[in-house]
């Protein structure tokens, strides 16, 4: 499936106004393209009690797998520049449905890097495979 890459930007960097991080003041969107061809977005959304806030990048991926998506094509991860990479954490849950993901992340000023899931997680644990 082509990549509409201009797409999923203007969905991550939309959502990304919805992100409630009114401790980190740190706001994350994330556009993620399923096999269907349907873009699920995500933000971040913290918490007073901030180990549970949840990133923009699982948000979005929860989306995708409550609406019965299995596969994913593409992600955009929109930040204040493009060095905000999903954290840990989020590597690993895209793991569990991702061989591998091209990924781009985009800052405000339109600027962008590109990257894979693999490369950020290379050795992934699963459960079976
Ligand atoms: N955050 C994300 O949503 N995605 C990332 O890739 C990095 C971090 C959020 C979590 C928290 O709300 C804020 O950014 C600061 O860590």
């Amino acid at each position: 499936m082509a990549i509409d890459w201009e797409q999923l930007t203007v969905v991550a960097q939309q959502v990304r106004r919805n992100a409630y991080a009114p401790y980190s003041q740190f706001q994350v969107g994330a556009a993620l393209l399923a096999a269907s061809g349907r873009i699920y977005a995500g933000c971040n959304v913290e918490n007073a009690s901030y180990g549970l806030t949840v990133c923009a990048e699982r948000n979005a991926v929860f989306a995708a797998v409550a609406a019965g998506e299995r596969t994913f094509v593409a992600l955009v991860v929109a930040g204040v520049s493009s060095e905000v990479f999903p954290c840990g954490a989020c590597r690993q849950v895209l793991a569990e449905f991702c061989d591998d993901l091209p990924i781009r992340i985009v800052g405000e000023n339109g600027s962008w890097q590109e990257t894979s899931l693999k490369a950020l997680l290379p050795f992934a644990f699963r459960f079976q495979k």
